[in-house]
This record gives structure tokens, sequence and C-alpha cells, in this order.
């Protein structure tokens, strides 16, 4: 089944034709979500020839299944950064996703985008166990002079003057904008190789095509390109289910609850609300239980649900700047940890402006080499323990070596005749045989029951049952079996 949302849902398609001949480019950026989109609405007047390569349609990776809450209080993040950094770093961050919210509302209003924008209150809370973590992240805020309520007997505290939005009609309306200034933009355009020389790249597409161009923004929410920076030693994936529905019970403020994460935000007549999710690769949550997560409110009858993914790391603050310190044109955006509405507006300016050699005050606080390295090493080796564990755990103990024993809509992973092969059982009895080992690092893929697909622990990748790609960073499908 077609993972859609309810945005994607309730848009008209754009119409661009797929690339079909091999051409330059002065700037070419792989990623035709909201990160891609603004790199390309700050270039739309630099003379540049830039063009969006996107491998499926635009909107179609995370930013068409975002709940699209536009704020700058990402979780408990002031603290974090306090901790790890200082209280002037946390005020940088802080201003600057400030700005970011206010410059979507000035691109809303100065291109008359009708996106449904609406500016409301943001509500963090915490169940008792959280408490000290709020009052925490309340002190630093109110250090940092940023104004607030809070409810110490309930544990929350309130933000004003945050937004949301439709994120696709958003974003539509920004491509809609670049290509009548000349940027190119080609859907159903997958990346599949890119070669890096002295002063520029060549990248092959899937269809064989070849584009050469002098820079190169990696917009692909993960890093599609490994060497020489190997961010995969520190991020991940983790994917939510998303449900929507009619409810008497609208509450009149986005939600974001701590500790099981939840988040909530009204659209139109309709509630939006996000579950606790998991790591690529791990049991994702049942239908039993949202259920129960969602007892508390009885009015609320979801209707329509998706799933959306996103990259994580220990680090607080997004990776947003050059690929590595060797690379003077390769750029790239990625850590967002689920709020990327600001960290997709700040990239595109500060890509945009290494690009066009601008200065930008942030530049130092998004470096990916910077953060990389002065990051929070301890949790990367738990998620190298993480991934051998799985590693060794599945190519020791695959389930069994005979696929009869499968059952219909049943996915393992077996050994028959000494090789590893992922097997699907389809409802009509057909069985599917995919290599199991993900072309990304060769991590071993584990089956997904709910969407019936194989996903892979290390970094995110994920399959359909034929082996097709859905979700990067690997850039292959899978090979199939017989
Ligand atoms: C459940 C959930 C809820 C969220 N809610 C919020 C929220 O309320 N507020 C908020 O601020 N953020 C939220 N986020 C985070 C936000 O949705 C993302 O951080 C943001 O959309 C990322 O945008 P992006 O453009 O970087 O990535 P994407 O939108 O994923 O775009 C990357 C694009 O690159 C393309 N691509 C990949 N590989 C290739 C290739 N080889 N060739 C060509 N194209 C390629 C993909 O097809 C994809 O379209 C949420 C995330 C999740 C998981
Ligand atoms: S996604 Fe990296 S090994 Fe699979």
């Amino acid at each position: 089944m077609k993972n859609q949302s309810y945005w994607q849902l309730s848009v008209k398609p754009l119409v661009f034709e797929t690339l079909h001949q091999s051409q330059e480019d002065e700037v070419s950026i792989i990623g035709g979500g909201l990160t891609g989109i603004m790199c390309a609405y700050y270039l739309r007047q630099s003379g540049l020839k830039v063009s969006v390569y996107e491998a499926e349609e635009f909107g179609s990776g995370s930013t068409g299944h975002t709940t699209a809450k536009i704020t700058y209080q990402h979780g408990l993040i002031y603290s974090q950064i306090e901790q790890l950094y200082d209280l002037d770093e946390a005020i940088r961050f802080y201003t600057v996703n400030k700005n970011a919210i206010e410059e979507i509302a000035s691109i809303v209003e100065r291109e008359k985008i009708s996106c449904d924008f609406e500016w409301e209150t943001l509500r963090i809370c915490g169940s008792p166990s959280q408490k000290k973590n709020i009052e925490k992240e309340v002190d630093v805020l109110r250090r940092m002079g940023v104004s607030l309520v809070y409810d110490e007997k309930e544990c929350f505290f309130e933000i004003e003057h945050q937004a949301k939005f439709h994120p696709l009609k958003y974003l539509y309306a920004l491509i809609q904008i670049c290509a009548q200034e000349g940027i190119r933009f080609y859907p159903r355009t997958k990346i599949t190789q890119i070669q890096a020389h002295d002063f520029s790249y060549t990248l092959k597409t899937e269809r064989g095509d070849t584009i050469h161009t002098n820079h190169l923004v990696l917009a692909t929410r993960y890093p599609i390109r490994e060497v020489p920076s190997f961010y995969s030693v520190k991020l991940y994936q983790e994917r939510d289910f998303v449900c929507m529905g009619q409810t008497d019970d609208l509450p009149s403020y986005m939600y974001f609850y701590q500790e099981p994460l939840k988040s909530m935000r009204s659209y139109q007549n309709h509630l939006i609300y996000v579950c606790q999710g998991a790591r690529v690769g791990s049991p994702m949550q049942s239908e039993a239980y949202l259920k129960d997560q969602l007892k508390e409110n009885e009015s609320f009858y979801p209707n329509i649900s998706w799933y959306n993914q996103d990259v994580y790391s220990q680090d607080p603050i997004p990776y947003i700047g050059h690929f590595s310190r060797k690379d003077d044109y390769c750029y790239m955006a990625t850590n967002y940890r689920g709020w990327g509405m600001t960290s997709a507006t700040i990239a595109g300016k500060l890509i945009s402006d290494l690009i066009l050699h601008r200065s930008n005050d942030y530049l130092d606080l998004f470096e990916p080499s910077f953060h990389f390295f002065k990051g929070k090493w301890k949790p990367w080796f738990s998620h190298i323990g993480y991934v051998m564990n799985s590693e060794i755990h599945d190519r020791l103990f695959s389930q069994g070596k005979d696929k009869q024993v499968l059952e219909k809509g049943e996915g393992r992973i077996l050994r028959i005749h000494g090789k590893l092969k992922g097997v699907y059982l389809d409802e009509q009895g057909q069985y599917h045989m995919v290599d199991p080992i993900c072309p990304h690092f060769k991590g071993i893929l584990h089956f997904n029951k709910q969407e019936k697909t194989w996903d892979c622990p290390c970094h995110g990748s994920r399959f359909d049952i034929d082996g097709q790609l859905l979700d990067g960073p690997s850039r292959d499908n899978l090979k199939t079996l017989d």
C-alpha cells in the first residue's frame, strides 16, 4: 500500500518532465524536499544555472509526510545545547530559528502563498518523571530572555507566536515561483553515482544520463555521499506513525509531549497526532498501541494515517554546510531530528550564501565537521553497539531454512542452501525473494510487518518486497533472487 499523507492527497501533483538527456549545471541540488527547494528559492535570482533532481515526486520524502509545526522550540533542546556548548550558542540557535519562522511568514505574505499558514501557541508537556527536565529547560529559556508561561503543577510550558501550515501547498508554490525564474526541476530522476573532481562533480542518473556541475547540494535528508566524511557512524533514522481525523475536541494550541514522545496539531477541523516512533528496522508501534494512546480523547476518529521518518544523531544541532573540509563545493544539510521546517529554511539560506560567497553569521554554528567532532561521542558507541548486535544476531540466527515456514503476509530472513535470502510470501501465495544485505554499508535488513518492507537498522534505508528503494541513504535497489 502506498504511504500517502493527507497533504499529498489534498494537492494537485506538479507537472514537470523527468531528465531525458545529459546536461551541465552550475548548481545541482539533489532532493526536492523543503531543504532542496529553499536552496533553489534563495538561488533563483543569482543568474546561476540551477537544477533540482528528485528521485520521486517533489515533496514525497519527509516534507510531504511531516506535521508541519513551525517552531523554534525543538523539544527540550536549549538545555542540551547549553550543556554541550554554552548559553551563547543556545541563544544563537534560538535567534536563527526564530528568524526562520519570521522568514517563512514573510515569504508566505510576500509571495501571496495560500498554504493555510496560522500563528499558534506551542505547549510542551511532560509526565511527572520529566518534571526536572522541563524545569531545566524553562530555566535556560528564561536566562535566554525567552518569554513563556510555565505551569509547574501541570508540568508544561507554553510559547506563543509559533506557527503551522500545509507543507505541500507551501512547497509547490515555491517550486512554481522558482520555475518562473528559470530554475530547472526534474522529478523521477534518481542520482545513483557521484564522482568528485578538483573543482566540479559528475553525477549519473538511474537512466544513465550524466550531469556536470560546479556546486553540488545534498538535500537528500540523509547524505547520499559517504567518503570522505563518514557521517553514518553517527546518523541513524527514526520512523513514526502519524494519524489524522475529526474530533469535537480540537485543542487551541500545538502540543508536544516528552516521554513517551507524542505530538499534536490541528488542521481545519482535523487533529493530526504523532505517536512515539522507533528506530528504522526495529518493530513499529501497532494499531493497539495507538488505540491505547488515544483513549483519553474519545471523540477522535482517525481515518487517515501514514508513516514518516527523519535523521537523528545525539548532537542537538543540525549539520548544515560543507560536506567535508576537503570539499569546497559540496554542501549538505541533515540531522534535523524531527524539526525540519525552520532547519530547512536555515539550510537554504546558509548553503546559498556559501555558493554566492555571501557572509552568514551562523556558518560556524551549523558547520558539520565542527559538530561531528565536538558533538557527543558516548552515544556513538551505543549506535555502533546496536548495529553490531543486530548484525551478529541476524547473521548467526537467521530464522529457518525452508520458505514453507512462512505464513501469508509474512517476511523473514532464511538461510537457503547456505545463502541468506529475504523471503516474503504475499496474500496470493507468491514468494518474493531479495538479497537481504543493504547496498549502503552491508547492513542486514529487517522485515517491517506493518508496512511490508525491508528496512535497514543501520542508517534507515528501506526497500519494497521486490527490492525497489523507498528511502535512502542507499542509492541502489536490492538484488532480486530466485
Ligand atoms: C513524524 C514526523 C513529524 C514531523 N513533524 C515536524 C513538524 O511538525 N515540524 C517540523 O519542523 N519538522 C517536522 N518533522 C521533520 C521534517 O518533516 C523533516 O525534517 C523535513 O521535512 C526534512 O526535509 P528535507 O528536505 O531535508 O528532506 P525530505 O523532505 O525527505 O527530502 C529529501 C528528498 O531527497 C530525495 N532523494 C533522496 N535520495 C535521492 C537521490 N539519490 N536522487 C534524487 N533524489 C533523492 C527524496 O526522494 C526526498 O524527496 C517531522 C518528521 C517526522 C518523521
Ligand atoms: S542504510 Fe546503511 S547499511 Fe543500510
